[in-house]
């Protein structure tokens, strides 16, 4: 009798993220830490990212099927609220920083559930993500840290080699400092 994997890391196409939209909207907020209201209002964005042009996701399911973790990103440009954002937190930065918006890929969601993270299923969704994309470059914004110690987020995106993009950058309708990362692609398997 061949066992069922413990677990399965699986592309996800548009449909299957409709399918599983609840689920991956309760990984979302729980991994967050948000109030569960926060899915509602999430829903209708996270189906208008899925027509965007390189929208890609992954996932990874456990032996029952359901889902453990989540990450998504499609091909940022002008007119995305995002790249409108970092294009107005870049004004200032010069011309070299300002290529940071040429041809890259927004890596828009990454999270796992809290019952499930510290095993390296964020990292392997990250790496799964990034393969093959064909950008030259993938970008994502976090919540700074402040005082605190770097969480693992941070840790996840130095150990990949994410460098500073913008610091305590301020998002329309948002009250937390955030920074904006990058790094070239590929990813190397050992960067
Ligand atoms: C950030 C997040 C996606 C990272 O996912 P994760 O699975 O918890 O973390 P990683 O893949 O980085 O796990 C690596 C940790 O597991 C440990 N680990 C154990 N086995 C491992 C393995 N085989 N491979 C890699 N790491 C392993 C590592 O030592 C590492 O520990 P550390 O982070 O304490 O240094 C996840 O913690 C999360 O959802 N956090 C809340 C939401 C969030 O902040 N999302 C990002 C918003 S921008």
């Amino acid at each position: 009798m061949t066992r069922a994997p413990a677990r399965q890391l699986v592309r996800l196409g548009p449909d299957d993220l409709a399918d599983r939209l609840t689920e991956a909207l309760h990984v979302y907020v729980s991994a967050m830490g948000y109030p569960p209201s926060t899915a509602r209002h999430r829903r209708t964005l996270w189906l208008e990212h899925v027509r965007r042009p390189g929208w890609r996701a992954v996932g990874w399911l456990d032996a029952a099927g359901s889902l453990l973790g989540i990450a998504y990103g499609y091909a940022g440009g002008p007119g995305q609220w995002w790249y409108e954002e970092v294009r107005r937190g870049l004004a200032t930065a010069g011309p070299e920083a300002q290529r940071w918006l040429e041809d890259y890929f927004e890596l828009t969601e990454l999270h796992v559930r809290p019952d499930a993270q510290g095993l390296g299923l964020g990292e392997s969704l990250l790496r799964a993500l990034l393969t093959d994309v064909p950008n030259a470059r993938v970008l994502l914004s976090t919540p700074e840290y402040g005082a605190d110690v770097p969480g693992r987020a941070w840790r996840l995106y130095r150990r990949t080699g994410f460098q500073d993009v913008l610091r305590q950058h301020r998002f329309t309708g948002d009250a937390r400092p955030f920074a904006v990362l990058g790094r070239t692609l590929p990813l190397s398997p050992s960067s």
